[in-house]
């Protein structure tokens, strides 16, 4: 059985509404697709909470900066949807952007809290706004139980826990680990723009990372050691957004010595955005 993609929002609440009257219980995948194993393990983790798992695939426009490579975006459904029939996803949706936005659309939703951390939002200011928008809508559309997200993007996973709250959405918002290759570097959709030479250098950003949180953890002022990691990346041939120590769940600064740390990075390797993030 070939696993069924549908188009449209009616489609999709057919489906969702058969299995709710048999009683499943529902887990959506909210992806760009050009799927890896990150958003694999994503639908194995859905699995593993509820009866059937929906992934969306949409290249969300509103989430894009107009200097941002909406239009080269990595668009792979075929392969997508032989992966997600593979990792035992019941139903794929891949609407069109005039079936998400269709003419006359006016309404966004404007995140702060998570959104407004001075991280990702200092450098892509419309981005949580629209991965708010769409994913409130995913939501919706889906009425799935639960919502699985990857720590990798970790202020969205945060930006997308505390929207679903405020707006009392029914959904419980799940972040699942980050999937690396062997180097330790996260895997990404981006990551096929890097060339053979900046893949292998990527990985020292999470090398770079990792030492930071040993010092952090061995009593190093966060600052201090968020300053060397920013000197080790420049000296590797990053070009650096920001290294930051954060409170793990407020992404506030850090104040106590105990409280939970996560070190957030976003760096450009030529013309290729890369983020990743680790606990302490
Ligand atoms: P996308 O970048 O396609 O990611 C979809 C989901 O996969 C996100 O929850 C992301 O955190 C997760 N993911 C990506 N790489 C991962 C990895 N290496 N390990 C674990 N999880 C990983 O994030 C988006 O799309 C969009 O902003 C979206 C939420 C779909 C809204 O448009």
């Amino acid at each position: 059985m070939t696993l069924k993609v549908v188009r449209n929002i009616l489609d999709l609440r057919r489906e969702t509404a058969s299995w709710r009257a048999q009683g499943l219980a529902s887990a959506v995948v909210p992806t760009m697709g050009a799927l890896h194993r990150g958003h694999l393990t994503l639908v194995r983790e859905g699995l593993k909470r509820a009866d059937r798992v929906v992934t969306t695939i949409f290249i969300n426009p509103k989430q894009f900066g107009p200097q941002e490579d909406l239009g080269r975006y990595p668009r792979t459904e075929a392969a997508d949807v032989a992966q997600l029939e593979e990792a035992g996803a019941h139903l794929v949706f891949a609407p069109q952007p005039n079936e998400v936005y269709p003419p006359g659309f006016a309404t966004s939703i404007v995140v702060a809290g998570p959104a407004k951390a001075g991280l990702e939002d200092k450098f892509r200011p419309h981005f949580f706004d629209g991965v708010a928008t769409v994913v409130a809508k995913l939501f919706t559309q889906s009425e799935a139980q639960f919502a699985m997200f990857g720590e990798k993007d970790y202020q969205q996973l945060l930006v997308v826990r505390r929207m679903a709250r405020d707006l009392d959405l029914p959904v419980e918002v799940i972040g699942v680990p980050t999937v690396r290759e062997e180097s330790g570097l996260a895997l990404s959709s981006r990551n096929a723009y890097l060339s053979k030479a900046e893949h292998r250098q990527a990985a020292s950003l999470y090398r770079i990372l990792t030492q930071a949180a040993v010092k952090i953890k061995a009593g190093q002022k966060p600052t201090r050691a968020t300053a060397a990691a920013r000197r080790a990346l420049t000296t590797r041939g990053f070009r650096v957004d920001y290294v930051a120590a954060r409170n793990a769940e407020t992404l506030a600064l850090p104040r106590e010595a105990d409280e939970p740390v996560r070190l957030l990075a976003a760096v450009w390797l030529g013309t290729t955005r890369l983020i990743d993030n680790i606990a302490v």
